[in-house]
């Protein structure tokens, strides 16, 4: 359905569940590909997976909230691979919790891997990009706009997440960047679903909340991000892009409804 051949593609956090199937989706289009996280072992077999459909694939081991190792990833990929014509920044992080069950530092792990890792990414990752023509894509997720309880870390962080979207596309038009928000809602088979849809019933709560009546694949989620991506968007900047089967315009609430009472009856 898409071509990307001879593009090259940095993911920050591209070494499983949907950012991963997100560099494989880019990866069998044709593209080359750049995957980072903290895990040696899930970036080797992250490269693994992704060789089977392009030779020119690198993986970095770094934390986004370190700005000097992140900078020197993005570096070595663009000095292996070439110019990036994509950059995605999805690393994250999510447990449960109510604000009074948090500590300081468990709130700011959070904000630190979401909020100030995405800056780090787009701040160091703009100087490797291929100006102009370049597209940068924040993973957000629905508690951006959605308040739910037992997120208030992950609504703060975010929501941020979006205004970075919306402040870049402004401010790196002028170089012929554009700068996205894609907001997955329940995702399938995730780490993300299996923190905040621990039970079968949950997920079915959750599943049924959705107006498009399931929960979402990871093949949505970077569908959205290729076509995002081409020429047909290319008019496209700074856009919050909810990919949730219509779950944000209510199910969102009444889910998170369930998972507290879930969390709270153990
Ligand atoms: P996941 O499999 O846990 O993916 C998170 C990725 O980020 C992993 O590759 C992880 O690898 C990496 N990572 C975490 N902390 C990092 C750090 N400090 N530095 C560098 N890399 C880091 O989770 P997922 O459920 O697929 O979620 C992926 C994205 O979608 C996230 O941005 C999430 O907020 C968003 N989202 C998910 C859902 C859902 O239904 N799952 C819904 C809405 C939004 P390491 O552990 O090796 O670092
Ligand atoms: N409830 C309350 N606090 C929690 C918690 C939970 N379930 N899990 C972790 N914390 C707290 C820790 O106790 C710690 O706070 P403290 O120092 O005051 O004790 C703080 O959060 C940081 O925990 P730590 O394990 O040191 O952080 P980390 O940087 O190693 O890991 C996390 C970050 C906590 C977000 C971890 O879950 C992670 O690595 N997640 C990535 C994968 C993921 O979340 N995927 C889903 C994406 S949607």
């Amino acid at each position: 359905m898409f071509d990307f051949t001879n593009k090259v593609v940095f993911v920050a956090g591209g070494t499983s569940g949907i950012n991963l199937a997100i560099a494989e989706a880019f990866a069998a289009a044709g593209a080359s590909v750049a995957v980072l996280s903290r895990s040696q072992q899930k970036v080797e077999a992250a490269v693994k997976l992704l060789n089977q459909h392009s030779s020119n694939i690198a993986g970095f081991t770094a934390d986004v909230r370190d700005f000097a190792g992140t900078q020197e990833a993005l570096r070595q990929a663009h000095d292996k691979l070439g110019p990036f014509d994509v950059l995605i920044s999805g690393a994250a992080g999510n447990f449960p919790a109510p604000a009074l069950g948090m500590s300081a530092n468990a709130f700011k792990s959070v904000v630190d891997i979401d909020l100030l890792g995405t800056f780090n990414v787009l701040r160091a990752g703009f100087e490797f990009l291929h100006k102009p023509g370049a597209c940068i894509i924040n993973i957000s997720a629905p508690q951006a706009y959605c308040p739910m309880e037992l997120q208030m870390h992950v609504c703060a962080a975010k929501a941020g997440v979006d205004m970075i979207t919306r402040v870049a596309a402004l401010e790196w038009a002028p170089f012929g960047i554009r700068v996205n928000s894609v907001v997955p809602g329940p995702i399938d088979d995730t780490e993300g679903m299996k923190r905040l849809a621990p039970t079968a019933e949950i997920r079915s709560t959750i599943a049924s909340s959705v107006p498009l009546g399931r929960l979402g694949t990871k093949q949505d989620v970077a569908n959205a991000c290729l076509w995002l991506c081409t020429p047909a968007a290319s008019y496209i900047t700074g856009v919050v892009l909810a990919v949730d089967g219509g779950w944000s315009l209510g199910g969102a609430a009444s889910s998170a409804s369930a998972l507290k009472n879930a969390f709270f009856k153990q």
